[in-house]
């Protein structure tokens, strides 16, 4: 699907450059004991795409709120293309908005939800039917923008949120799981479409999530958080590929986690040591976990070599997981008091089932093994390895 986002107006002179967000230090405290957003910095040049991903309750929409101005900080800055964010009225902000809780008009139709922004920023009324008409085909409600909010289903207000958000062609984006109400076609659907949409706006996006893959997919860059403080800033390969602490390894993909203490060159668990690679700085001796992704973990049978694999642990079989285009094995590696394994497996033709019970082999290639001091940096994991 085709349409022209860069009709630009004489309303929106600058569309298409985006805003840098810069946010310093910032905390809040709903004095409820910890605090939802704890010290959290980071810049954003314009035209990027970042995602905020994390658990549920790390403080992702508390930030979001407080980058659009509709809470302020305990503690720090935040400037929006070089302003504090209060430094203008909300609809005078060039700012579109998709939040959890939508606030559409329920009384109005789609088209006059779509329409509502560009009304209060003063675009010409003459433009305003093809504008809302584009939008709401872009978001695939070409043919209800007829409909009142009330007759339309959760998925498909949700679009027209992001329809409303889009219309005027906003310097900065704030999206909070603008998508959660899809199902996973749509969804994987409309995340390609934003990357698309976002590129040929230019707009700065931050969108909030806990949809792994999407933040791998849409993303310039990604920020883990847990317990209100970021985990890890870092670009989408980056973040997966070389996780900051255990809780972003565990977090974004499927990990397992071996307890040891460092020893050169590796960890060494119940009188074996395995190699690794340390991640940061590691004292000899001193409590570590390693980890270990599903997909960097071989399994075959006990009596046969593994290919391309420089560690070897025997092992058995305690569940099969049917993924449809993959198997998920979780397997207890004979190792220390046994530890237990998330192997992904491809064999789209079942040749090597091992069914549960079944003594194998499991392998990985010793860099793969990431190395992390057993307390994490922040001293606050909330996600409890398994
Ligand atoms: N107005 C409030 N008053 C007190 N505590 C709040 C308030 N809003 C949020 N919190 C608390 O702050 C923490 C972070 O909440 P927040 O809504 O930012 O989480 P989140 O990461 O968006 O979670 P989710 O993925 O579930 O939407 C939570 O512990 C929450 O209970
Ligand atoms: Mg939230």
């Amino acid at each position: 699907m085709e349409v022209s986002l860069s009709q630009s107006t004489t309303t929106s002179p600058s569309a298409g450059v985006g805003f840098a967000v810069r946010v310093k230090n910032v905390s809040m405290d709903f004095g409820t004991g910890a605090p939802a957003v704890d010290g959290v910095s980071f810049d954003l040049e314009p035209g990027k795409f970042l995602t905020i991903l994390g658990p549920s309750g790390s403080g992702k929409t508390t930030l979001l709120r407080m980058i659009a101005g509709f809470q302020k900080p305990t503690r720090g800055e935040i400037t929006i293309g070089g302003k504090p964010v209060d430094a203008a009225p909300p609809h005078r902000r060039s700012i579109g908005m998709v939040f959890q809780r939508l606030a559409l008009f329920p009384h109005m139709t789609a088209a006059e939800n779509v329409a509502f922004p560009l009304k209060m920023r003063r675009f010409d009324p003459a433009s305003v039917p093809a504008r809302v008409k584009a939008f709401l085909d872009l978001v695939r409600l070409g043919g209800y923008g007829e409909r009142r909010i009330n007759e339309l289903s959760g998925g498909q207000q949700q679009r027209v949120a992001i329809a409303r958000a889009l219309v005027f062609e906003p310097e900065l984006l704030l999206l909070d799981e603008p998508l959660a109400a899809l199902d996973r076609k749509l969804r994987e659907e409309m995340q390609l479409e934003f990357r698309r949409i976002q590129h040929e706006l230019g707009v700065t996006t931050i969108n909030v999530t806990h949809d792994q893959r999407e933040a791998l997919v849409v993303s310039d860059d990604i920020i883990v958080m847990d317990g209100g403080r970021i985990q890890q800033h870092a670009k989408p390969v980056t973040m997966y590929r070389e996780p900051g602490n255990p809780f972003v390894a565990g977090f974004l993909g499927v990990s397992s986690f071996v307890e040891g203490h460092a020893v050169p060159g590796g960890l060494s668990i119940g009188g074996r040591t395995l190699g690794g690679l340390p991640v940061g700085e590691i004292t000899e001796g001193e409590p570590v976990r390693g980890a270990i992704r599903a997909e960097q973990i071989r399994i075959g049978p006990i009596d046969a070599p593994l290919a391309d694999c420089d560690t070897r642990i025997a092992g058995v079989v305690r569940d099969v997981i049917f993924e449809g285009d993959r198997l998920l094995y979780v397997v207890r590696g004979e190792i220390g008091e046994s530890v237990e394994f998330q192997i992904y497996h491809h064999d789209p033709a079942a040749f090597s089932l091992f069914e549960a019970g079944r003594p194998v082999a499991i392998g990985w290639r010793r860099n793969d093994l990431k190395i992390f001091r057993s307390a994490s940096p922040t001293g606050r994991i909330s996600g409890k390895p398994k």
